[in-house]
């Protein structure tokens, strides 16, 4: 089976700080995966190792069972980073072009797409605006648009909607799941609790360690709890003993 996401014993030390640990992933193709974990707890560490930014210290990472980093699949990675990734100087249209041919998108199929992602995001009457004007979470959403312009098969997003107001959240959502009907694969964290009830499965990080792994479903089954919200308490308290 090739999985979207496979990580192999998977280790980052930073100097003497070990800040992931013996890591096993595995995402299959088609699934939505949250890593959830408090801040510091090596989300965004996975996150780069798999998108080729960080070398791991120990271990391996594969997506759709290529060895990380590779070239020959950056072109199915859709990376939307933690700090968003754009030209300030530049329009919403200009920052998505840009991506779209960086990734080598034909002109003709661009604009297409460009103005389904922008309606999407909710930014269309935007597109001409310079993105130093624009509001933090609306630099979310183009950063997001951008992310997608290729089609890419595995999407990797490290806390996409963040400064994003609730009715925006519900439509990513939407959109994420007409992704995945199409086969496309997405890994995101997320510190919102309403948004990892909605992921396919869930894995709980704690200091660099994976302490608990399952539905949103299972794991309020396992802990004997009634939300996720507890669920998540009762995995803490039980590692930190
Ligand atoms: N470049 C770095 N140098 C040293 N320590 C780092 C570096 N990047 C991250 N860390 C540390 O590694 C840990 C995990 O960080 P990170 O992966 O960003 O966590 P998260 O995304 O879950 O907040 C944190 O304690 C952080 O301070
Ligand atoms: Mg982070």
């Amino acid at each position: 089976m090739i999985f979207a996401v496979k990580t192999i014993s998977l280790g980052k030390s930073y100097g003497d700080f070990r800040a992931l640990d013996n890591l096993n992933l595995r995402i299959k193709k088609g699934e939505i995966y949250g890593l959830l974990g408090p801040n510091g707890a090596g989300k965004t560490t996975i996150i780069k190792i798999l998108c080729g930014l960080l070398s791991p210290t120990s271990g391996e990472a594969y997506i759709l069972d290529n060895k990380v980093p590779n070239k020959k699949i950056s072109s199915d990675i859709g990376y939307m980073p933690q700090e968003t990734a754009l030209y300030s100087g530049l329009t919403v249209h200009q920052n998505i072009n840009f991506y779209a041919n960086l990734f080598g998108i034909k002109n003709n199929e661009i604009k297409e797409k460009e103005t389904e992602l922008l309606k999407f995001v909710d930014l269309y009457d935007w597109r001409n605006e310079i993105i130093e004007n624009l509001s933090g979470g609306m630099k979310h959403r183009v950063s997001l648009a951008c992310t997608l312009i290729h089609d890419p098969k595995v999407i990797i997003l490290d806390e996409p909607t963040v400064g994003v107001d609730p009715e925006l959240r519900i439509s990513f959502w939407n959109y994420f799941n007409k992704l995945k009907e199409k086969g496309v694969s997405i890994l995101l964290t997320t510190h919102y609790m309403d948004e990892a009830e909605r992921c396919d499965r869930i894995g709980l990080l704690s200091h660099g360690h994976l302490i608990a792994e399952n539905s949103p479903k299972d794991l309020i089954i396992e802990t004997e709890t009634d939300s996720l919200e507890d669920a998540f308490l009762k995995f803490s308290r039980m590692c930190d003993r």
